[in-house]
């Protein structure tokens, strides 16, 4: 069973399949969605399919340590201009019910104790880019 410190994976049934069916749904969900819709549709237009892919990857190296994944997911989001707490509550609220519904409770608090601390990251290093512009 692989291991994720403080994260006790036993019994949550996390594998690709799974992973994939979380990266779809979430996304169709995102992108119907008012909040974060257009926030992608500005960057992707229609080609989905790349991000897709890269997500099943990040997710994957994070959930399962398949070291599928190689990137800097905060760079992606230090650019996004109007993405403040709201977008995130909604991010976050989006992708729970999709774990939730793809796997069930212990499989959706594994990923959301993940998902969680990464978004915190994310809002603290995008509001230190806002108060200090010429860091940039
Ligand atoms: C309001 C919240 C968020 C918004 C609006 C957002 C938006 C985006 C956008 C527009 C991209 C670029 C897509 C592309 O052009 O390929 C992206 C990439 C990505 N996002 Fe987010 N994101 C949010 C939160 C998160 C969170 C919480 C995570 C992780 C738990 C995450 C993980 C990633 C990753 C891994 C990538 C791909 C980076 C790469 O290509 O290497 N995002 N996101």
């Amino acid at each position: 069973m692989t291991t994720i410190p403080g994260i006790d994976l036993s019994g949550t049934g996390i594998d690709d399949v799974k992973i994939e069916h979380l990266v779809r749904g979430f996304y169709h969900k995102v992108r119907r969605d008012n909040r974060l819709g257009p926030i992608f549709e500005g960057r992707r237009g229609e080609d989905w399919e790349p991000h897709l892919l890269r997500m099943m990857d990040f997710w994957s190296s994070l959930m399962l340590s398949t070291g599928r994944y190689s990137g800097t997911p905060l760079q992606m989001h230090l650019g996004l201009g109007n993405v403040g707490p709201l977008e995130f509550e909604r991010w976050l609220e989006l992708f729970e019910e999709t774990a939730v519904s793809v796997g069930g409770g212990a499989f959706a608090s594994a990923f959301m104790n993940k998902a969680n601390r990464i978004a915190r990251s994310f809002q603290v290093a995008m509001a230190g880019i806002e108060l200090n512009p010429g860091r940039r």
